[in-house]
């Protein structure tokens, strides 16, 4: 079987909403990270349908037995947010996810090169290969950060089809080096845009996630 990359746009009204108040030059900090909060809230809702472990069993209610489902809790739930900007949907997703454990990864980009480089790893040595992983980075620009986070989660144990990664801008270059490099991911974004400019932004993307959640 060939596994192919399979970028998610989730059609709905909320997403729409926030991406363009995010999009919005006008828009301020503090109203920006309420959009990338609601963005992280409801684009998490959708990547985690059929990734969420669960279990069946049955239950009592005060009439009748009934088949229940309930999520399994033996399966480890990770959230990874790409610092900084991925902290800007790490609210939203937490909110959905209220149990998972979250392991920051702080990647920087050079703004010359467009290389990444990695000030900050809280990953643990070892992940079971079952571990559900959520990465939450709002720019999927040339990929450069993506690929290596994905590096350093996967030689820890993960099994990649268990990774899905919540965006909120994702530009062709990123989607083709993740498509090439690994095939089973699952990519839920509120928009794929056409184009990378000189800078390596893109366009017409959002500008700069992470100052514009921060205010620097
Ligand atoms: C931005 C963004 C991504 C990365 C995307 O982070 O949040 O992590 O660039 O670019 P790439 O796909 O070309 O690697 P930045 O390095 O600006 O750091 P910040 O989040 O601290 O602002």
């Amino acid at each position: 079987m060939t596994l192919q990359l399979r970028v998610y746009v989730p059609p709905h009204p909320l997403i729409k909403h926030w991406l363009g108040v995010a999009r919005d030059v006008g828009t301020p900090s503090v109203l920006f990270r309420t959009a990338m909060t609601e963005l992280g809230r409801w684009l998490t809702y959708e990547a985690i349908r059929e990734w969420l472990p669960t279990e069946d069993t049955q239950i009592e209610t005060p009439l009748a037995a009934c088949p229940a489902t309930f999520i399994n809790p033996e399966i480890p739930v990770v959230v990874v947010p790409i610092l900084r900007a991925g902290l800007s949907l790490l609210d939203g997703a937490q909110s959905l996810l209220p149990l998972a454990s979250i392991y920051h990864l702080g990647l920087v980009r050079d703004e010359q090169t467009l290389k990444p480089s990695c000030y900050l790893n809280k990953l643990p040595a070892q992940m079971h290969p079952e571990t559900r992983v959520l990465i939450t980075d709002p720019m999927l620009a040339t990929g450069g950060s993506m690929v290596a986070a994905l590096e350093e989660i996967i030689q820890r144990g993960v099994d990649p089809v268990n990774i899905r990664i919540v965006s909120v801008v994702a530009a062709p270059p990123a989607l083709q080096k993740l498509s090439a490099d690994y095939p089973s991911l699952n990519i839920y974004t509120a928009a794929i845009d056409e184009v990378l400019n000189d800078q390596g932004f893109i366009v017409p993307g959002l500008g700069d996630a992470g100052d514009r959640t921060y205010g620097t």
